[in-house]
Protein backbone atom coordinates (compact mmCIF):
# COMPACT_ATOMS: atom_id res chain seq x y z
CA UNK A 1 0.00 0.00 0.00
CA UNK A 2 3.13 2.22 1.07
CA UNK A 3 6.02 2.03 -0.24
CA UNK A 4 9.09 4.23 0.67
CA UNK A 5 12.67 4.53 -1.28
CA UNK A 6 15.98 5.76 -0.14
CA UNK A 7 14.16 9.39 1.71
CA UNK A 8 16.27 12.03 3.11
CA UNK A 9 15.19 14.77 4.81
CA UNK A 10 17.13 17.92 6.16
CA UNK A 11 16.83 20.63 8.89
CA UNK A 12 18.99 23.43 7.98
CA UNK A 13 21.87 21.11 7.23
CA UNK A 14 21.76 18.63 9.59
CA UNK A 15 20.53 15.54 7.75
CA UNK A 16 17.33 13.96 9.75
CA UNK A 17 16.28 11.34 7.52
CA UNK A 18 19.05 9.26 6.65
CA UNK A 19 18.20 7.00 3.21
CA UNK A 20 14.79 5.75 5.02
CA UNK A 21 13.83 2.38 3.10
CA UNK A 22 10.52 0.65 3.73
CA UNK A 23 6.74 -0.80 3.01
CA UNK A 24 3.50 -0.47 4.60
CA UNK A 25 1.10 -3.85 3.76
CA UNK A 26 -2.67 -3.36 4.12
CA UNK A 27 -4.86 -4.89 6.23
CA UNK A 28 -1.44 -4.59 8.53
CA UNK A 29 -0.25 -2.81 11.35
CA UNK A 30 3.75 -1.25 10.92
CA UNK A 31 4.70 -0.07 13.97
CA UNK A 32 7.08 2.64 13.79
CA UNK A 33 9.53 2.94 17.32
CA UNK A 34 11.58 5.52 18.34
CA UNK A 35 13.31 7.66 20.93
CA UNK A 36 12.07 11.44 21.70
CA UNK A 37 13.82 13.51 18.48
CA UNK A 38 14.98 10.65 16.44
CA UNK A 39 12.27 11.67 13.19
CA UNK A 40 9.64 9.84 13.31
CA UNK A 41 7.03 13.15 12.89
CA UNK A 42 9.86 14.63 10.67
CA UNK A 43 9.00 11.09 8.89
CA UNK A 44 5.62 11.09 8.91
CA UNK A 45 5.13 14.69 7.70
CA UNK A 46 7.08 14.06 4.67
CA UNK A 47 4.61 11.36 3.86
CA UNK A 48 1.86 13.52 4.24
CA UNK A 49 3.53 16.11 2.23
CA UNK A 50 3.56 18.84 4.82
CA UNK A 51 7.47 19.10 4.41
CA UNK A 52 9.20 18.49 1.25
CA UNK A 53 11.44 15.51 1.20
CA UNK A 54 15.04 16.09 -0.29
CA UNK A 55 15.55 12.92 -2.17
CA UNK A 56 13.96 9.55 -2.44
CA UNK A 57 10.74 8.35 -3.58
CA UNK A 58 6.87 7.52 -2.18
CA UNK A 59 4.51 5.59 -3.55
CA UNK A 60 0.95 5.17 -2.53
CA UNK A 61 -0.79 2.70 -3.70
CA UNK A 62 1.11 1.89 -6.93
CA UNK A 63 1.04 6.23 -7.44
CA UNK A 64 4.33 7.83 -7.13
CA UNK A 65 3.16 10.64 -4.85
CA UNK A 66 6.79 12.23 -3.50
CA UNK A 67 6.21 15.48 -4.89
CA UNK A 68 2.01 15.58 -4.49
CA UNK A 69 0.48 18.32 -2.59
CA UNK A 70 -1.03 17.48 0.32
CA UNK A 71 -4.61 17.55 0.13
CA UNK A 72 -3.96 15.24 -3.25
CA UNK A 73 -2.45 12.74 -0.35
CA UNK A 74 -5.71 12.50 1.67
CA UNK A 75 -7.88 12.79 -1.44
CA UNK A 76 -5.84 9.68 -2.22
CA UNK A 77 -7.05 7.18 0.56
CA UNK A 78 -4.06 8.55 3.37
CA UNK A 79 -5.89 9.42 7.21
CA UNK A 80 -3.06 11.41 9.13
CA UNK A 81 -3.73 11.86 13.06
CA UNK A 82 -1.20 14.09 14.05
CA UNK A 83 1.11 14.32 17.18
CA UNK A 84 -0.71 15.77 20.01
CA UNK A 85 -3.81 15.57 17.94
CA UNK A 86 -5.16 18.95 16.64
CA UNK A 87 -8.64 18.62 16.80
CA UNK A 88 -10.67 21.68 16.05
CA UNK A 89 -11.64 22.56 19.77
CA UNK A 90 -14.07 25.56 18.95
CA UNK A 91 -16.29 23.09 16.51
CA UNK A 92 -18.22 20.30 18.13
CA UNK A 93 -17.85 16.89 17.81
CA UNK A 94 -19.80 16.55 14.93
CA UNK A 95 -18.65 18.78 12.90
CA UNK A 96 -14.81 18.12 13.83
CA UNK A 97 -16.12 14.88 12.33
CA UNK A 98 -17.50 16.52 9.34
CA UNK A 99 -14.29 17.72 8.42
CA UNK A 100 -13.13 14.13 8.25
CA UNK A 101 -15.62 13.92 5.12
CA UNK A 102 -14.05 17.32 3.41
CA UNK A 103 -11.74 15.22 0.98
CA UNK A 104 -15.02 13.43 -0.06
CA UNK A 105 -17.51 13.59 -2.66
CA UNK A 106 -21.06 15.40 -1.47
CA UNK A 107 -23.10 13.75 0.32
CA UNK A 108 -20.78 11.57 2.04
CA UNK A 109 -21.65 10.68 5.76
CA UNK A 110 -19.75 9.86 9.20
CA UNK A 111 -18.73 6.29 8.67
CA UNK A 112 -20.95 4.58 11.40
CA UNK A 113 -17.80 2.66 12.18
CA UNK A 114 -16.35 5.64 14.04
CA UNK A 115 -19.36 5.13 16.31
CA UNK A 116 -18.84 1.60 17.13
CA UNK A 117 -15.35 2.32 17.99
CA UNK A 118 -16.10 5.23 20.23
CA UNK A 119 -19.24 5.63 20.85
CA UNK A 120 -18.55 8.42 23.36
CA UNK A 121 -18.27 10.44 20.11
CA UNK A 122 -21.82 9.65 19.37
CA UNK A 123 -23.47 10.84 23.15
CA UNK A 124 -21.10 14.36 23.08
CA UNK A 125 -22.01 14.88 18.97
CA UNK A 126 -23.25 18.31 20.58
CA UNK A 127 -20.35 19.40 22.75
CA UNK A 128 -17.54 21.25 21.94
CA UNK A 129 -14.28 19.72 20.81
CA UNK A 130 -12.31 21.71 23.44
CA UNK A 131 -14.48 20.43 26.04
CA UNK A 132 -13.55 16.94 25.84
CA UNK A 133 -11.18 15.26 27.86
CA UNK A 134 -7.19 14.42 26.76
CA UNK A 135 -8.20 10.72 25.55
CA UNK A 136 -11.62 11.74 24.26
CA UNK A 137 -10.15 14.39 22.02
CA UNK A 138 -7.60 11.41 20.65
CA UNK A 139 -10.65 9.27 19.63
CA UNK A 140 -12.02 12.26 18.17
CA UNK A 141 -8.90 12.52 16.05
CA UNK A 142 -8.99 8.98 15.26
CA UNK A 143 -12.31 8.95 13.99
CA UNK A 144 -12.02 11.97 11.80
CA UNK A 145 -9.26 10.14 10.04
CA UNK A 146 -11.62 7.34 9.70
CA UNK A 147 -14.71 8.98 8.71
CA UNK A 148 -12.61 9.79 4.99
CA UNK A 149 -12.39 6.25 5.32
CA UNK A 150 -8.41 6.10 4.44
CA UNK A 151 -6.76 3.23 2.44
CA UNK A 152 -3.48 4.06 4.74
CA UNK A 153 -3.73 5.59 8.48
CA UNK A 154 -0.64 7.13 10.04
CA UNK A 155 -1.07 7.69 13.74
CA UNK A 156 1.86 9.30 15.48
CA UNK A 157 2.07 8.76 18.99
CA UNK A 158 -2.00 8.16 19.94
CA UNK A 159 -1.19 7.15 23.23
CA UNK A 160 0.76 9.69 24.25
CA UNK A 161 -0.94 11.31 27.51
CA UNK A 162 -3.82 9.22 27.40
CA UNK A 163 -4.88 7.09 30.48
CA UNK A 164 -5.08 3.46 30.20
CA UNK A 165 -9.12 2.98 29.59
CA UNK A 166 -8.88 4.52 26.89
CA UNK A 167 -5.43 3.43 25.52
CA UNK A 168 -7.41 0.13 25.25
CA UNK A 169 -10.18 1.76 22.85
CA UNK A 170 -7.48 3.00 20.61
CA UNK A 171 -5.65 -0.49 20.45
CA UNK A 172 -9.28 -2.51 19.68
CA UNK A 173 -9.35 0.58 17.12
CA UNK A 174 -6.43 -0.24 15.83
CA UNK A 175 -6.80 -3.76 15.30
CA UNK A 176 -10.42 -3.43 13.82
CA UNK A 177 -9.30 -1.18 11.43
CA UNK A 178 -6.73 -3.12 10.03
CA UNK A 179 -8.79 -6.30 10.84
CA UNK A 180 -6.26 -8.14 12.29
CA UNK A 181 -7.51 -11.69 14.12
CA UNK A 182 -9.75 -13.60 13.56
CA UNK A 183 -11.05 -13.02 17.52
CA UNK A 184 -11.59 -9.49 16.64
CA UNK A 185 -13.75 -10.18 13.57
CA UNK A 186 -16.05 -11.89 15.60
CA UNK A 187 -16.52 -9.70 18.32
CA UNK A 188 -16.66 -7.00 15.81
CA UNK A 189 -19.52 -9.02 13.89
CA UNK A 190 -21.54 -10.23 17.23
CA UNK A 191 -21.30 -6.31 18.85
CA UNK A 192 -23.01 -5.38 15.37
CA UNK A 193 -24.91 -8.12 13.57
CA UNK A 194 -26.21 -5.90 10.68
CA UNK A 195 -24.64 -6.82 7.45
CA UNK A 196 -24.15 -3.11 6.98
CA UNK A 197 -21.72 -3.40 9.72
CA UNK A 198 -20.14 -6.48 8.25
CA UNK A 199 -19.71 -5.20 4.84
CA UNK A 200 -18.06 -2.18 6.44
CA UNK A 201 -15.77 -3.89 8.47
CA UNK A 202 -14.34 -6.09 5.52
CA UNK A 203 -14.24 -3.00 3.78
CA UNK A 204 -11.44 -1.67 6.36
CA UNK A 205 -9.21 -4.92 5.95
CA UNK A 206 -8.00 -2.82 3.67
CA UNK A 207 -6.22 -0.56 5.51
CA UNK A 208 -3.19 -0.34 6.30
CA UNK A 209 -1.96 1.39 9.57
CA UNK A 210 1.46 2.68 10.37
CA UNK A 211 1.77 3.40 14.15
CA UNK A 212 4.27 5.69 15.77
CA UNK A 213 4.73 5.06 19.04
CA UNK A 214 7.26 5.11 21.88
CA UNK A 215 4.90 2.90 24.44
CA UNK A 216 6.25 -0.52 23.36
CA UNK A 217 3.67 -3.04 25.11
CA UNK A 218 0.89 -0.90 23.22
CA UNK A 219 3.05 -1.00 19.96
CA UNK A 220 4.49 -4.76 20.18
CA UNK A 221 0.42 -5.83 21.16
CA UNK A 222 -0.24 -4.18 17.87
CA UNK A 223 2.56 -4.63 15.40
CA UNK A 224 2.24 -7.04 12.54
CA UNK A 225 5.87 -5.08 11.18
CA UNK A 226 7.84 -3.39 13.53
CA UNK A 227 10.64 -0.54 12.81
CA UNK A 228 12.75 0.93 15.09
CA UNK A 229 14.42 4.45 14.34
CA UNK A 230 17.67 6.03 15.88
CA UNK A 231 18.72 8.90 14.69
CA UNK A 232 16.92 8.77 11.14
CA UNK A 233 17.43 5.59 10.29
CA UNK A 234 16.27 2.11 11.09
CA UNK A 235 18.54 0.59 13.13
CA UNK A 236 16.03 -3.08 13.37
CA UNK A 237 12.96 -4.18 11.65
CA UNK A 238 10.83 -7.67 11.91
CA UNK A 239 7.82 -8.96 12.39
CA UNK A 240 6.06 -7.85 15.88
CA UNK A 241 6.12 -11.30 16.78
CA UNK A 242 9.83 -11.25 17.47
CA UNK A 243 9.84 -7.74 18.73
CA UNK A 244 10.45 -9.19 22.61
CA UNK A 245 12.95 -11.91 21.33
CA UNK A 246 14.72 -9.01 19.14
CA UNK A 247 15.13 -6.84 21.94
CA UNK A 248 13.42 -3.64 20.81
CA UNK A 249 12.48 -2.84 24.47
CA UNK A 250 15.82 -2.80 25.60
CA UNK A 251 17.04 -1.27 22.28
CA UNK A 252 14.03 1.71 22.90
CA UNK A 253 15.36 2.15 26.59
CA UNK A 254 19.24 2.55 26.13
N1 LIG B 1 10.96 22.56 12.09
C1 LIG B 1 12.14 22.10 12.51
N2 LIG B 1 13.30 22.78 12.25
C2 LIG B 1 14.48 22.30 12.66
N3 LIG B 1 14.65 21.17 13.35
C3 LIG B 1 13.55 20.45 13.66
C4 LIG B 1 12.23 20.88 13.27
N4 LIG B 1 11.33 19.98 13.71
C5 LIG B 1 12.05 19.03 14.35
N5 LIG B 1 13.36 19.31 14.33
C6 LIG B 1 14.44 18.45 14.87
O1 LIG B 1 14.49 17.28 14.09
C7 LIG B 1 14.71 16.14 14.90
C8 LIG B 1 13.59 15.15 14.69
O2 LIG B 1 12.37 15.67 15.22
P1 LIG B 1 11.00 14.87 15.17
O3 LIG B 1 9.94 15.78 15.67
O4 LIG B 1 10.84 14.29 13.83
O5 LIG B 1 11.29 13.72 16.23
P2 LIG B 1 10.31 12.63 16.85
O6 LIG B 1 10.98 11.32 16.68
O7 LIG B 1 8.95 12.78 16.30
O8 LIG B 1 10.32 13.01 18.41
P3 LIG B 1 9.16 12.86 19.52
O9 LIG B 1 9.14 11.43 19.93
O10 LIG B 1 9.62 13.73 20.64
O11 LIG B 1 7.88 13.32 18.91
C9 LIG B 1 14.83 16.65 16.32
O12 LIG B 1 16.20 16.79 16.61
C10 LIG B 1 14.14 17.99 16.30
O13 LIG B 1 14.70 18.85 17.25
MG1 LIG C 1 7.15 13.17 17.14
Amino acid sequence: MLKVENLNQYYSGSHILRGLSFEVEAGKVTSLLGRNGVGKTTLMKCLMGLIKSKSGQIIFGGQDVTHAPTHERVRSGIGYVPQGREIFPRLTVEENLLMGLASLPAGAKIPKLVFELFPVLKTMLRRRGGDLSGGQQQQLAIGRALAMEPRLLILDEPTEGIQPSIIKDIGHAIRVVAQRGSETERRVEERRQTQDAIRKVAETGKVAILLVEQYYDFARDLADHYLLMERGEFIMRGLGADMDRDGVREALAV
